[in-house]
C-alpha cells in the first residue's frame, strides 16, 4: 500500500538534535537547535512557570475546549507584550490574535490565510532564513523567493540590496522579516534601518510577516518588539507570529500566537473569523495548559517580574558566552576576524563554516552545529567553550 511513499530525508535542525541525543560520546556539545541551555547545559525550568502551574493545579479547574481562537486572557496578554500596553491598535480593536500551536503553528495558519485571500501573492524570505520557513510557505501553496540579507564579507546586512529588491516587488507581496535575533545569522536590522524600511513597505503596499521567536534574547522585551511597534505606529497592516518556547522555556507546551494588525476593527473581525475557520479545519482549537501558564506569567506582577529577571539572565549569559568564545578564538587564531560574534545578537551566529567543516566537528569532536554553519551560542558554557574554540580552529 505504501511503497510509493517517498522517504523523509529528515529535518536539518530537529533530526540533528535527535542524532545528538543518541550520540553516546560523553564529551558531546549541542550547538544545533535553538534552545536555551544554562551554564550546566540543562534546560531551565523557570520559577514563574512553576508557580503558575502550582496555582493551576491548586485551582483544579475543568478543562473545556477553548474557543477556536484560544483563551481571551492569553490573546490580550500577547497583544500587550508585542505592541506595548495600551497601544492605539489594541485600543481600537484592530488586532486579530489567535493562540497557536507554537509560533510555527501561527506561521502556518497565517500562510494558509494568505494563500486563500491573497492567492496571487508570493512570499520573500531573507537570504538565508530559518530552515523551515520555505517549506512552511511552499506547503501552503505559496511561491517562495529570497531578498538579499546577510553579508558574509562583513557579517552585517546588505541593506541597500535588500531595499532595492523589496522596492521592485508587486503590491501585496509578503515579506517575511525576523523581528529580532535573526535566525540563522544573528544579524539584525538597526532601529534606524527599520525606520527606513517601514515607509517602503507601506508605500509599496507590501505585507510584512514578522517572525518573533526570540523576544527578550536580543536587547530586551520592549527593544526586541521595536519593528512590530514601528509598523503598528505607521499604520501598516502586518502579520506577526510570536513564541514563548524560548522566552519562558516551555518548548513542549507548543505555545505561541499569530496576530494580524489590521487597518480597523471591522477588518480585524473579518480576519479573525477566517483564522478561526482555518484553525477549526486544521486542529479545531488550541490546548489550554501552556497558554494559561503564559497568561498568568504575563499578567501577574510578581510572576512577571520573576520571568523578566530570568529572561535577562538568559540574555546576559548568551552575551557572556559570545565574549568568551570570541576571546578564545582570537587567542588561538589572532589574524582571523571573529568580530561578528560580538555584534550579532540572540542565540545564533553564522560561523561561515562549510557543511564539510561542520561534519568534521560532529564526527571527530562530537560538536553539533547546523550544516549551514549556524552555531547556537546558548549551548556554550565555561566548561566547553575552550574545547569548542579549539575544535573550530582545527577545522578552519
Ligand atoms: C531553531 O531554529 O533551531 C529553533 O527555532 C527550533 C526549530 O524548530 O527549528
Amino acid at each position: 500500500m505504501f511503497h510509493h511513499v517517498a522517504p523523509f530525508a529528515g529535518d536539518p535542525i530537529l533530526s540533528l538534535n535527535e542524532a545528538f541525543q543518541k550520540d553516546p560520546r560523553s564529551n558531546k556539545v549541542n550547538l544545533s537547535i535553538g534552545i536555551y541551555f544554562d551554564e550546566q547545559a540543562r534546560l531551565p525550568a523557570l520559577d514563574a512557570v512553576h508557580q503558575a502551574e502550582l496555582r493551576m493545579a491548586a485551582a483544579n479547574q475543568p478543562k473545556p475546549y477553548l474557543p477556536m481562537e484560544g483563551a481571551a486572557n492569553f490573546r490580550s496578554a500577547v497583544q500587550a507584550l508585542i505592541l506595548g500596553d495600551g497601544h492605539e491598535a489594541i485600543a481600537s480593536h484592530r488586532v486579530a490574535t489567535i493562540q497557536a500551536v507554537g509560533s510555527s503553528g501561527g506561521l502556518k495558519v497565517g500562510a494558509e490565510f494568505i494563500k486563500q485571500w491573497f492567492p496571487t501573492s508570493g512570499v520573500w524570505v531573507s537570504d538565508p532564513t530559518w530552515d523551515n520557513h520555505r517549506a512552511m510557505f511552499e506547503s501552503a501553496g505559496i511561491p517562495v523567493h529570497t531578498y538579499p540579507y546577510y553579508d558574509a564579507a562583513t557579517g552585517g546586512v546588505r541593506f541597500a540590496a535588500m531595499l532595492d529588491t523589496l522596492r521592485s516587488l508587486p503590491a501585496h507581496s509578503v515579506v517575511l522579516l525576523h523581528a529580532c535575533c535573526h535566525n540563522p545569522t544573528g544579524t539584525d536590522l538597526t532601529n534606524a534601518q527599520w525606520l527606513e524600511l517601514v515607509p517602503l513597505l507601506k508605500e509599496r503596499q507590501l505585507i510584512p510577516y514578522l517572525d518573533l521567536a526570540y523576544q527578550g534574547f536580543g536587547e530586551g522585551i520592549a527593544q526586541d518588539a521595536f519593528a512590530a511597534r514601528a509598523l503598528a505606529d505607521a499604520g501598516v497592516s502586518f502579520f506577526i507570529a510570536n513564541s514563548f518556547s524560548k522566552s519562558m522555556s516551555v518548548y513542549g507546551e507548543r505555545c505561541g500566537a499569530l496576530s494580524v494588525v489590521c487597518p480597523d476593527a471591522q477588518q480585524a473581525a473579518l480576519v479573525l473569523g477566517q483564522l478561526q475557520f482555518t484553525v477549526r479545519r486544521s486542529y479545531s482549537s488550541p490546548p489550554i495548559h501552556g497558554g494559561q501558564i503564559v497568561a498568568q506569567v504575563l499578567t501577574d506582577p510578581a510572576l512577571r517580574a520573576s520571568w523578566e529577571q530570568d529572561l535577562a539572565a538568559m540574555r546576559d549569559r548568551i552575551l557572556a558566552m559570545r565574549v568568551q568564545l570570541h576571546a578564545a578564538l582570537v587567542k588561538l587564531l589572532p589574524g582571523h576576524d571573529f568580530g561578528y560574534l560580538l555584534t550579532q545578537r540572540g542565540m545564533f551566529s553564522y560561523t561561515g563554516l562549510s557543511a564539510a567543516q561542520v561534519d568534521r566537528l560532529r564526527e571527530e569532536q562530537a560538536i553539533y552545529l547546523v550544516r549551514s554553519g549556524r552555531i547556537c551560542i546558548s549551548g556554550l558554557n565555561a566548561g566547553n567553550v575552550d574545547v569548542v574554540a579549539a575544535a573550530i580552529v582545527q577545522v578552519l
